[in-house]
């Protein structure tokens, strides 16, 4: 019997490593210019906190949750995202109070029921930010700028920076009384989601991806037109923050996030070469997630990249982030006494962290030479029976070929 993959998931091979390490690292070093710490949470928690924050009516609430019972009947789930989760790990240990700025990021998989198709899969990674404890337009502007930063290291182009404003508690209800005066004719035109929708949070609505609702989705009303005062002077401080600092910003009235908790800023950066799956990125500010889920109300703003989009952009650029690890050092033994030496020696190199190797198969020398050459060696120590007899091994420079005898006692200290 062979076992595959389930569906929507992906190994990631040792050859693709290398370049997910280096995005890694990236990741952690921006992260670290910035002053953010990392958090690590469990890949499941109880389903309330994101039925709670995420939103009963959204798509990935509704339909994309890995959702199951423990043994004693509790009802878990494996993280479709990560704010949530940091915000009950950070209220739980005390990281987040009203007074501070606390700046929290992490890297880790993500799981989503959804289609898979280029660019979107069951398991995903994340690599993301959250800051809670203010309110200031600066720190919006902060993640925006921290986010554009982050891709230019990495080397990204063509990207697009959408931003909008969702308003607040205050101006929502405004907005959606004209959202159901706009729907209202022609709701029965549109998918069951979208009726039900229209009766439990017809804001949803503006999410739908069916074709038939999208021409009505088109031209309906848009929350930044509703903004009450202050919301508007936050969006407007927020982009002058931007410009001041020469962000390539878009204001784009028709971004939609997908996830309920969101207030005033949010923003998605968009690779125009990829596909249908082209948001690489996406966050917002949500002031009143922490209250929801038991904290002092404390504001906060935070997003996400999704790493394997990230890497498909990166793949199809071309950009050469990173390379597998190469052998500095092989040693091709023959007979028992100099392989014993040579695993000896190549123990040593590794304790000093040189990249050394040796055959493991019993090779001919022939097919060690061929195998070290494959591994990208730079150099061959050639250990043989009369060679070992006569107190040398014999050095091969794998890039010009030279060979030259060394004594055994240096072999330790070629490199
Ligand atoms: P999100 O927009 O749902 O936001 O996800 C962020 C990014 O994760 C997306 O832009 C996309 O690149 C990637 N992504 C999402 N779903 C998939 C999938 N099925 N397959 C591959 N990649 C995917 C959030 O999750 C928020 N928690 C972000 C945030 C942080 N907002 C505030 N703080």
């Amino acid at each position: 019997m062979k076992y595959s993959i389930p569906r929507g998931t992906k190994d990631i091979l040792p050859a693709d490593s290398p370049l997910w390490q280096k995005l890694e690292a990236i990741c952690r070093h921006v992260f670290g210019a910035y002053n953010y710490h990392e958090i690590r949470t469990p890949v499941f928690e109880k389903t309330e906190l994101f039925t709670r924050s995420i939103g009963n009516t959204t798509d990935i609430v509704k339909k994309e949750m890995y959702e199951f019972k423990d043994r004693k009947g509790r009802s878990l789930c494996l993280r479709p995202e990560e704010t949530a989760p940091v915000v009950r790990a950070g209220l739980e240990n005390g990281l987040i109070r009203p007074d501070q700025v606390t700046k929290l990021y992490y890297i880790g998989p993500m799981f989503r029921y959804e289609r898979p198709q280029a660019g979107r899969q069951r398991q995903f990674h994340q690599a993301g930010v959250e800051v809670f404890g203010s309110a200031d337009p600066l720190i919006d502007a902060e993640v925006i700028l921290m986010n554009v930063q982050l891709f230019e290291a990495l080397g990204l182009m063509d990207l697009e920076v959408n931003m909008n404003s969702v308003g607040c508690p205050k101006c929502r209800p405004e907005f959606r009384q004209q959202l159901k005066a706009y729907f209202k004719d022609n709701i029965s035109k549109m998918c069951d989601d979208c009726r039900d929708r229209f009766e439990h949070n017809p804001l949803r609505i503006l999410d739908c991806k069916e074709a038939k609702c999208q021409k009505f989705i088109n031209s309906a009303p848009a929350s930044v037109d509703t903004l009450c005062a202050d919301c508007k002077t936050h969006f407007e401080e927020v982009i002058k923050m931007l410009d001041y600092q020469e962000a390539k910003v878009v204001v784009n009235k028709r971004l939609v996030r997908g996830l309920d908790y969101y207030n005033r800023t949010t923003f998605e950066v968009v690779a125009k070469s990829l596909g249908a799956q082209n948001a690489i990125s996406g966050g917002g500010r949500y002031d009143d997630l922490v209250a929801e889920l038991g904290g002092k109300p404390t504001p906060a703003v935070g997003f996400a990249i999704g790493i394997e989009r990230v890497i498909e952009v990166l793949k199809k650029s071309e950009i050469a982030l990173a390379q597998q690890p190469k052998v500095k050092i092989f040693f091709a033994a023959l007979g028992d006494e100099a392989r014993k030496l040579a695993f000896d020696l190549v123990i040593g190199y590794r304790e000093r962290f040189i990249n050394a190797d040796m055959d493991y198969l019993g090779k001919s020398l022939k097919s060690q030479l061929k195998l070290a050459d494959k591994l990208g060696a730079e150099k061959v120590i050639i250990l043989g029976e009369d060679e070992l007899k006569k107190g040398y091994g014999i050095i091969k420079d794998m890039k010009t070929s030279k060979q030259e005898e060394v004594k055994l006692d240096s072999l330790a200290e070629v490199m």
